[in-house]
């Protein structure tokens, strides 16, 4: 999932949102519309796809084959997805076991760079500077007083990720809208950005992205009507388009071939 994920202007600022909760030792709020790349950018950030194969032991062969680039060893933040009606028992059991698999993957990471092949999983160092609950709008009166407790204990960040709305819900619970620092709108992409994300995609589909040609220019603005530069959208916009160039044997994306491929679509955000 990490090869086709794009560095864009919205994925900095998020970063660097997360680096000042995990410096500052703040809880977060990030709140954006449905499909914007909230949940994508805080998985690239904690590195947490190359994490999972890692401590997943039942990935042993694959785990094998990964060469732990310095992100993963720098990795010091957990991802985790608040489950639907969750008791807090549940929460606490889920962070714990996370904060475990992130202290055995870079006691992995560090075996390997030294050649070492095995290591003491008994006594493991928590490494753990962040904590980012995506989905947080389900959590509960009592989930987010266990977070709040979670945050209490240790000396680390934490980042509540959810929908619009999210910092005035959690306004409501004062006790842990106090240790709110930073509130965070993770917003859909400019146009300009668009543009950066054309070039991919049309290179994606083996075509050359030319911002002076009016056809390529006509339907990239087409593109950001459409889909108001939300990352989703675009996603599922490109899969018919493809879809469309195939079956009509195209080989240019025109304003006409977006309008078809949009028609096919539900645009429900
Ligand atoms: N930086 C990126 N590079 C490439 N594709 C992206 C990027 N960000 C998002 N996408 C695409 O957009 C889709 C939606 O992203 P994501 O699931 O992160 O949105 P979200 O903001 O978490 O939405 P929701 O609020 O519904 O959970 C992804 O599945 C992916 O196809
Ligand atoms: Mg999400």
């Amino acid at each position: 999932m990490n090869d086709d994920f794009l560095i864009t202007k919205e994925y900095r600022r998020f970063a660097e949102f997360c680096d000042a909760c995990r410096q500052y030792r703040y809880i977060g709020v990030c709140h954006g519309r449905p499909g914007v790349g909230k949940t994508l950018s805080a998985c690239y950030y904690s590195n947490w796809d190359t994490l999972q194969i890692i401590f997943n032991n039942k990935f042993r062969d694959k785990r094998e084959t990964i060469e732990p680039g310095p992100g993963v060893a720098d990795a010091r933040s957990i991802f985790y997805t608040a489950p639907v009606a969750a008791s807090s028992n549940r929460i606490e059991e889920g962070i714990r076991s996370a904060r475990y698999d992130l202290s055995y993957a870079l006691e992995w990471v560090k075996s390997v760079r030294n050649g070492e092949p095995d290591f003491d999983v008994l006594h493991l160092f928590d490494p753990t500077e962040l904590i980012i609950v995506d989905e947080a709008d389900r959590l509960k009166m009592a989930g987010l007083e266990q977070l709040r407790d979670i945050y209490d204990r240790g000396n680390l960040g934490l980042i509540l990720i959810g929908m619009p709305g999210l910092e005035k819900r959690l306004a409501r619970y004062p006790q842990l809208y106090s240790r709110v620092g930073f509130v965070h709108e993770y917003r859909a992409l400019s146009t300009e950005e668009l543009r950066f994300i054309m070039e991919h995609k049309w290179a994606d589909l083996g075509l050359n992205f030319q911002p002076n040609d009016f056809t390529d220019t006509e339907a990239m603005t087409t593109i950001a009507r459409i889909t108001g530069g939300n990352f989703r959208l675009i996603q599922r916009l490109f899969t018919q388009i493809q879809r469309i160039l195939e079956i009509n044997n195209l080989h240019t994306i025109t304003k006409e071939v977006v309008e078809t491929a949009r028609q096919s679509l539900i645009i429900g955000s």
